[in-house]
């Protein structure tokens, strides 16, 4: 476990209530989320992970159990949850919905706003936030954000959230509905907010292609319950557990490229030149067994 969490869980439990009906919706969750980390809650969908993470910024509160940011416990009497929900950002899915300023520079400067900064604190945070999402603010701040391209319109939400300066910023199924090429640009400002800013990040996801290549630690959710966590080697490495609580391993490529991040090059080399001596292999041996059959050994592939 982490020396210095920036958050902490402690057998928590969550229940809603909505006249008769109950649901339990988390049972005894207790993890900790190591400083200027990221990391990633897994699960299908109804796990629990929205739950979860509305109780990190104090949106939700615990049945049971508590929950400490900065040591500080969220539900306790008398606790500033403005100044908490200044230092953990939660971004929502879809987060461009929540977009209503009449220009990019207003939508992004009306966080910073109500803390009551003066202008120039204001106007340094937005420009500052929207450099850091990959949108120039000479180019971009006049601009009404209903012109924007969709996952432009996504990265003025997180410099909305980023201008509020959090030290925890978590991201609830952000990437959904951008393309691939969306994604990784997105993914390309994550990272980078993580290197200018020292941000925790904590993504939630289903996507496993997308936890492997960011996050370095996971948590796997399922019926409410935490069932494993760990690096993302060792949870990927329990391929038939993952499949009973409905998760996927990631693609190979998404394996490779962590092998390689965390420092074992030789070894993804070695994997690559396998896998690609293989596909030779299997193409020749088609290709002859497709000349025997009279068929195309392009269905081989
Ligand atoms: N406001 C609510 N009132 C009652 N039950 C709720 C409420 N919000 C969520 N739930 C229930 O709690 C469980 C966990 O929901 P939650 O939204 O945390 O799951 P999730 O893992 O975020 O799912 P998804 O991947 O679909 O976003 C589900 O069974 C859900 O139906
Ligand atoms: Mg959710």
């Amino acid at each position: 476990m982490s020396q210095n969490p920036v958050i902490v869980t402690r057998h928590l439990s969550h229940t809603y209530v909505a006249g008769q009906l109950r649901k339990q919706a988390l049972l005894d969750i207790t993890l900790e989320i190591a400083r200027g980390s990221c990391v990633a809650i897994v699960g299908v969908n109804g796990s629990g992970k929205t739950t979860l993470v509305q109780h990190f910024n104090g949106l939700l509160r615990p049945t049971e159990g508590i929950v400490l940011v900065d040591g500080i416990d969220v539900s306790a009497k008398g606790v500033d949850l403005q100044a908490l929900r200044q230092r953990v950002g939660l971004l929502f899915q879809l987060p461009e919905s929540q977009l209503f300023g009449r220009t990019v520079y207003e939508d992004v400067a009306f966080g910073p706003r109500r803390l009551h900064m003066s202008r120039r604190e204001v106007r340094s945070r937005v420009l500052g936030a929207l450099e850091t999402v990959g949108l120039p603010p000479r180019e971009y701040a006049r601009r009404a954000p209903f012109e924007l391209s969709g996952g432009q319109r996504r990265r003025v939400a997180l410099a909305g959230v980023l201008a509020m300066m959090p030290e925890t910023l978590v991201l609830d199924e952000v990437s959904i509905g951008l393309d691939g090429e969306g994604r990784a640009e997105f993914y390309s400002y994550l990272r980078r907010i993580r290197e200018e800013r020292r941000v925790t990040i904590v993504l939630v996801s289903h996507d496993m292609a997308e936890v492997a290549s960011l996050a370095e630690w996971l948590f796997v959710l399922h019926e409410g319950h935490l069932v494993m966590q760990g690096s993302p080697r060792s949870v990927f490495s329990q391929g038939d557990a993952l499949r009973e609580w409905g998760l996927n391993t990631p693609p190979l490529s998404e394996l490779l490229l962590l092998l390689r991040k965390q420092g074992v090059a030789a070894l993804a080399g070695k994997v690559n030149s396998l896998i690609s001596r293989q596909a030779l292999t299997r193409s020749s041996d088609s290709s002859s067994s497709a000349k025997a059959a009279g068929r195309s050994s392009s269905n081989h592939k």
